[in-house]
């Protein structure tokens, strides 16, 4: 599969090195430009190139986003349109700035970017495990119940599913937590489950419990 991924720090480069594993392609880009992205991609190896923000979204039939969350109006709104996006932003208010309605909980910033990136089926995903932890604790060779955790949430199924396989690819299984209003708030940096080694089968019952 070709995959875009726009943001190229601790997620978004670790994410790649591990989709590129699995076999598929990388598109990557950061806010400075594909230049400054010639020491990682050639780490990557043949399968990454990079590329600027417009040109990781066209690449993409998936398109990972891992920004700081206060800078995703920057995005550009155009280009998304049909594309499966992965939103692993996390709202923190002393990076990010205080958006009203999120301290409200009147929206999810995963709603705020799907609002902002016209047609994007956005499916929330990597937003309460740490880098440190995607890079290590994928592990192939366990049965799906007892590998670790990552959380989906999302409105569109069939993007859900593309995405748990995918997670399923690199090692991890995919829990998900509903829809994005709902299920978002459950993978929010307040949420129970925020920065938990868990396991799926400990992921669920904590969940069942909500
Ligand atoms: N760190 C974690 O363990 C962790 C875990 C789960 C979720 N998250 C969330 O995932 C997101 C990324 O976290 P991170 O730790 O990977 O951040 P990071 O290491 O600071 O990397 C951020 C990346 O985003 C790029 N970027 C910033 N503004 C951009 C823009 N307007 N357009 C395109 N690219 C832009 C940066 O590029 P430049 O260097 O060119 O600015 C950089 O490559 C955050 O929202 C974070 O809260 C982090």
């Amino acid at each position: 599969m070709k995959i875009g991924i726009i943001g190229a720090g601790n997620i978004g480069a670790n994410a790649a090195k591990l989709f590129i594993e699995a076999g598929h392609d990388v598109a990557i880009a950061n806010s400075r430009g594909a230049e400054t992205l010639k020491d990682l991609v050639s780490e990557l190896g043949e399968k990454a190139r990079a590329v600027s923000v417009e040109d990781a979204a066209k690449f993409g039939e998936v398109v990972f986003v891992s920004i700081p969350f206060g800078k995703y109006t920057s995005l550009p709104a155009e280009g998304f349109e049909g594309k499966i996006v992965i939103d692993s932003n996390n709202y923190y208010p002393g990076r990010d700035g205080n958006y009203l309605e999120l301290d409200a909980g009147k929206t999810t910033s995963s709603e705020l970017l799907g609002n902002h990136l016209k047609g994007a089926r956005i499916v929330k995903g990597f937003n309460t495990i740490w880098f440190e932890h995607l890079k290590t604790q994928g592990n192939k060779d366990l049965p799906l119940e007892a590998r670790r955790v990552i959380f989906i949430a999302g409105d569109d199924s069939k993007a859900k599913e593309t995405v748990a396989k995918l997670i399923e690819e690199i090692g991890f299984a995919a829990v998900d937590t509903g829809f994005l209003h709902e299920g978002g708030k459950l993978q929010q940096p307040d949420a129970p489950v925020y920065n938990k080694t868990l396991t799926a089968r400990e992921a669920e019952a904590i969940l069942e419990k909500e």
